[in-house]
Formats: C-alpha cells, structure tokens, sequence
C-alpha cells in the first residue's frame, strides 16, 4: 500500500481508489505532490512546478522568500517566507518562531503509530510511514505519521515532536494535517449549528482568504464540527470528488481552508492553537491527535462511506460496533426532574409490556437534585425519590426482563453539593476572578488526578452496587476562565483518561456520550462510545437534518436518536408517530417519552417498531448509507435538489439485502408520484419489495436507473419504509 521511488525520492500512498504523494525535494524539503484517484507509482515531480519562477528553491537564493510562499508544503513551518496558515509554530526562550522542517529520514511498516494518552485508529491490516523532520538549529524533531488500512479510502495522519535540542521550547500550534492542492476549483461543505440545531450542513464556494471553523469551547462544540470537505463545483452526492477532513480528538481544534495568491488551495485541520501552549522541554515528546483524510470520487455519499467503515471498523472499540444493542427508553423527556420510586415503576411496567429491553434513568436521581441548581457531584441517590436508593428500582426493573442503565455528568459538581463545600479548589478558575456559571455548574479540574479519583470512587461504588449495563455520560457546559494556555488540551486527555478507566474496567458497559445533546459529537469520543446522543431536539423534521449532516463524517450506528412525544418539547411540532419511528431508525434507535400516556395505536406500533429494528439494525449499523435526498436548503447546486423530501437507503455489505427510507417533508397538492432513484444496489441482482402493500420484483439496475414511484402522501412528515431482498 505504500511505495517509495528512490530516485524520484516519492511516496506514494494508495488505498483502494485513490493515491497520495509526497515528494523530499531539494534541501530536504518535504511537498505534497498529488491527491486524487488511484494512479500507478511513478514520477510526478513535474507536478511541482520546481524549475519555474517562483518556484526556484536553491538554484536561486536571490529569490528563496518567493518559493518558501508558495511551494507545496507537507508540513509548513512559519518564520521563514510561507506566509500562508503555518501547521507547526514553536517559540524559543528568546520569543523566535522561525523553524525550517527538512527531511532526515523515513520508514515504511506494517502496523502503525498510536499517538499517547488519546483516541486513535487501530487494528490489523494497515501500513505506515513514519518520516522523520528536522529544523536544525533548535533541534526540534517532527514525525510525521501516515497509515492506511487494506479496503479503506482513508489516510490517516499525526504528528510526533521531540526536542532533542539543548534548550526548552514552547509549542504554540502542533496541526495534524496540512494539504497543499494544486487548485481552486472547490466549494467547502462544512457543518455550524448551535444546541438542539448541531450539525446544520452548509456549502460555499472558497473565495480568497481564509474559512476557518473552531472551537475554543473545551469541547468540538454544537457550533460547529471539527470535519469539513472540499468538494467540486460539480459534486453531488453520488459523483465527483470530495476530500473529507476529520479530527479524533474532542477538544478545541481548527478546521481551515485557504485560497491563496497563486490559486492553490491548504486546507488543515488539527488542534486549536489560539489559546494553547505547551513547554516542551529538552528530550521530551509531544503528540498531536489523528487526522483522518478521506478521498472519493464518488461524490459526497463515496467520502462519508469511506469515513463509516474506518470508523465502525478501526476506530469504535466496544464490542457494540458489531453486536446488537437493546432497544431503550430513556425517562429524561417524560419526566425530567419530577419523579419517584413509583412514577419510575409505572413507566417500566408498561416499558417491559411493550418489549423495551434497557431502561435508562437519566438525570435527577442523585443527591437532591428536583432541578439543574445543585447536586453535580454527589453521586448518592437521592433517598427522597429512590428510598433505599438505587437497587429497589434496579431490581424491579431487572425483574421485568429489561437491562438498566444510568446518567451520569462526571465533569461537573455545582456550587451547591458537598463535593464543592468540601473541595472548591477542585473547579476550573483563576484565583482572584469570578467563576462564572453556566447551567449552575463549574467545570471540575479533570486536569488533576484526585480530582478525578473523588469522582470515580463514586461512579465506582454504584457500578459495583447495581447492575448498570450502560451509562450516559452527559457533559453540559463549556469551559470559561481556563487558568493557563494548554489548559483545554490537558483538560482534555484527563478527560479521555476517565474514560480510558471506565471502559478497561467495566468493558461491557454499553457508553452513550453526550454534551447537551451533539455538543461533542466527534470521531474521538466513539473510541470510548459506539454512539453519542446527537441532540436535545428529537423533532422528526429537524432530525432529519442533524443526522443528515452528522452523517457526513460518523456513522448513522453512532447516532443517538429516540422517538419522543408530541407536541415536540423543542419545536411544538406534531409528526407522525410512524414517521418519528422512521426517523429515529437512521440512528440507534430508542424511545424518549412516558409510555404510559400513548394511545392504544401508538402502544401497539412499539412492539412492530421494535421488531422491525431488530430486522434491519445490523444493515443500519454494518451496511452502506446513500443519502438519497436532502433535507437543507443549500444555496448553489444543492439548492437545485427538491428540499422537501428526504430519503435514504441502507444497504448490506454484500447488497443482498437493504432498507429503504422516505419522508416526505412538506405536501404539495396536486402532485404526481415521486421518483426515486435507489443506490448501491446489485445491478444485476432483482430485490423484492412491498411498497404501499404492493408487493413488486424490479433489479437492482432498474431501481437504481428507473427509480420506484413514491405517491403523493397526505400530509406534511408522511413516511415510508420498506426492506428489499435480492431473490
Ligand atoms: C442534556 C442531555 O442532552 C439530555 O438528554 C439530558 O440528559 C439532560 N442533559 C439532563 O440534564
């Protein structure tokens, strides 16, 4: 998978469909070369443009500013002439930043490079290269790691830095990846959005400058996503080429594309560097996290199908990314706070009666927590609604054939609970400046290791006292007066240090994370988590489009998705229940209500709901998604498709089997049937069906190139959905 030419001194990645090169040009210097379809291995430095001015390196020194601006580089440096968005900045005693990465060695192996103390891609199948920089006079050291894994369109990249010089340094910026590309022709698709509106998809033609996304929240945030492409004018879902750009890490990043001078294009992603410092002293290390770069020349479905499989293959960790997981409900949008030992019951009888099989109980059980003012830290359950605490309800509900699983919120203690009366120094603040509140909550110093000890110990002694077979970890506000630059990113790795304990000693425990809905929804937390609560907004018609958007980058089996009731708590829409259902199965699929207030019809769809789930859970969480419709109005192209439907189909690796999704969005009178072109199909393979109760045999060529008809529905939110087998 990995070639060096050594007279063209060229490496060349190649993945199934596509090949990635970099060229050591003269001095040393490292340039990216070409990314796109799969080429065979052979010199490209003609590419480089190295004998036209400007790009005249050595044998002009009179004019070396001028092709440090504009040289295509691996792992561009500032200080010394690239005045583009450098990847890697350093400040030595003496305040300089310049530094000047030339190229000293390389390896190719099986196997590859996990960067320490943080999520990272793994397992077998995968080859790697490790080249190794150096900027002479400080010393500085930089690998650069690349790996690619047999069947998978993804290069996976980090960076590894060393002071092997004689004086302390600090690093300001340490990015992941930076790509220098040979043109302009590109639109960015990217994803903003805000609580209960994460991951809102939006494309824009680059312009000259710079579009950057960040966060400097201590979180990827519900603003926007650490994940971006660049992607053709003429892309669309199923053709044309997309490069997608994601980060494993949870924190603080940037995401960044810049059009420059010459019409070339960098695009970045890594680390938020704003705020961060880190003293690296004399023969110590630092890592930054991975990157993950998908290309596809099969549109934007081709790049996201590219990111899925490396996710649910090489980067989830639980045994949940294959196995099935239990259909749940969860009692946060039916009771929130107000709840008791019986009210809690009640729900249960009728949860079990219906075929639910794991019942989570979500916040307000602990300490004296009847609202979000107090209680954060004080893992105990409050006695008042849980008397004798948490095995009367454990028991019951175990004794009613469900599992039971439990919230939690582990980085967070509120002003009033016994954990702050006792330790105050252990919330994140600067001595002498408010703390300010979000939530009623302080963020608790997961940078210190007793700090994390006095929440685990509680954590602990209720995993040990009931059987919990899964937890949501919530995470409700971001972090403010963090005391000094690289707080976020030590914050961070405490963090995955918890989570490293939680899921080494308790491995079976299914792990939900969640930050106020989709506030860290993000490659790195499913290495702890096979799925993330998406958002607080379970409204049908705006799932549609978060999941859409969340789609672009993770995989749909790690998208936390329930049905609720209706009116909808965030919207006051009404949906159909049936579309609500339909909806939620693009995700994990769950119910988020008071069972015991459905109608009789909606009590008897569950156990059809729940059945169907069962039938189609392993193609929604080991199949390929093709989008099929989309829910945004974009402006450009995409403005072109029809916004008012929305339709998916899921399909088995092997295409002997897949389920179809529509919903339709908005009714229009008057209307004709809809055509709707399938994907991913066998071509040659004929699929039964049943839509509308007519039963049909049609082949994958003709449903993928003549479409079934989809009729006019009544009413806004309709849906339909149906399996189709190959016969
Ligand atoms: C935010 C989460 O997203 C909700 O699902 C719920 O768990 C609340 N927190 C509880 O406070």
């Amino acid at each position: 998978m990995i070639t060096y030419l050594e007279e063209a001194r060229q490496f060349q990645l190649d993945t199934p469909n596509a090949s990635y090169v970099l060229t050591i040009a003269d001095e040393g210097y490292l340039l990216h070369t070409y990314w796109g379809k799969r080429i065979a291995p052979q010199d490209m430095t003609d590419l480089l443009r190295l004998g036209e001015p400007p790009f005249v390196p050595s044998q002009n020194e009179r004019e070396r500013a001028s092709f440090m601006d504009c040289a295509p580089f691996e792992y561009p440096c500032c200080g010394i002439g690239d005045y583009r968005e450098a990847a890697f900045c350093i400040e030595t005693e003496t305040g300089a930043n310049a530094c000047d990465l030339r190229y000293v060695s390389h390896r190719i192996y099986n196997g590859k490079y996990h960067p320490r103390g943080m999520p990272h891609t793994w397992g077998n199948g995968c080859e790697s290269l490790d080249i190794l920089m150096r900027d002479a006079p400080t010393g500085i050291e930089v690998t650069l790691h690349y790996t690619v894994f047999l069947g998978i369109d993804a290069v996976i990249r980090s960076v590894s830095i060393e002071n092997c010089g004689d004086a302390d340094m600090t690093l300001r910026r340490v990015l992941s990846a930076s790509v220098d590309m040979d043109d302009d022709r590109f639109e960015m698709l990217s994803l903003y959005g805000s609580w209960a509106r994460e991951r809102q998809a939006e494309r824009l033609p680059m312009r000259h400058g710079k579009q950057r996304l960040d966060s400097s929240r201590g979180e990827s945030s519900h603003q926007y996503s650490p994940f971006f492409a660049l992607v053709r004018p003429e892309t669309t879902e199923q053709q044309g080429e997309a490069y997608g750009f994601t980060l494993i890490w949870s924190g603080d990043f940037m995401a960044q594309a810049e059009l420059t001078q010459f019409c070339q294009t960098r695009a970045q992603i890594g680390m938020q560097s704003d705020y961060f410092a880190y003293c690296l002293s004399t023969e110590s290390e630092f890592d930054a996290p991975e990157a993950v770069l998908v290309y596809s020349a099969e549109g934007i479905g081709g790049m996201s199908r590219s990111f899925h499989k490396l996710f649910s293959d090489h980067l989830i960790r639980s045994d949940y990314r294959y196995i099935e997981r239990p259909v749940l409900i969860n009692n946060w949008e039916a009771t929130y706070f107000n709840f008791d030992l019986d009210k809690l019951k009640t729900i249960a009888d009728e949860a079990a009666a219906l075929g639910i099989e794991l019942y989570v109980l979500d916040d307000g059980w602990f300490g004296k927590r009847d609202s979000d003012n107090c209680s954060l830290g004080d893992w105990t359950p409050d006695e008042c609604k849980l008397p004798g605490g948490l095995k009367p309800l454990t028991d019951y509900i175990i004794g009613k054939g469900m599992q039971f699983g439990l919230w939690f919120e582990p980085e967070m203690v509120s002003p009033d609970s016994n954990l702050y009366r006792a330790h105050p120094d252990y919330a994140v603040g600067i001595a002498g400046r408010l703390q300010t509140q979000s939530r009623a909550q302080y963020v608790l110093d997961y940078t210190r290791r007793d700090v994390r000890d006095a929440v685990w110990e509680q954590i602990k002694a209720i995993l040990d006292a009931v059987p919990v077979s899964y937890i949501k970890w919530d995470m409700n506000r971001q972090l403010t007066e963090v005391p000094y630059a690289g707080f976020s990113h030590a914050y961070m790795l405490g963090v995955y240090q918890m989570l490293e304990r939680l899921v080494t000693e308790y491995p079976d425990i299914l792990l939900e994370s969640c930050s106020g809905g989709g506030g860290r929804f993000d490659a790195g937390m499913l290495y702890y988590s096979p799925q993330i609560w998406a958002s607080d907004n379970t409204d049908a018609r705006d799932r549609l489009r978060i999941q859409y958007g969340a789609s672009l980058f993770m995989p749909p089996s790690a998208i936390g998705s329930h049905i609720s009731i209706c009116p909808n708590h965030a919207t006051g829409r009404v949906t159909p229940f049936e579309t609500r259902a339909n909806t939620a199965m693009f995700g994990t699929f769950g119910y988020e209500l008071d069972v015991t207030q459905l109608t009789d019809s909606e009590k008897s769809q569950i156990s059809e709901q729940i059945a169907q789930w069962h039938s189609i859970s392993r193609l929604i969480r080991d199949g390929g998604l093709w989008r099929l419709g989309n829910p945004f109005r974009l402006s450009g192209y995409a403005a072109q498709q029809n916004a008012d439907y929305d339709a998916w189909i899921f399909v088995a690796e092997d295409q002997s089997e897949a389920v179809f999704t529509y919903v339709q969005i908005t009714a229009e009178a008057n209307m004709k049937s809809r055509r709707i072109l399938l994907a991913g199909l066998d071509r040659e393979a004929d699929y039964a069906y049943t839509l509308c109760g007519e039963e049909d045999i049609k082949s994958g060529a003709y449903l993928m190139q003549c479409g079934v008809m989809i009729p006019n529905l009544w009413g806004d939110m309709q849906s339909i959905q149906f399996v189709l087998q190959a016969v």
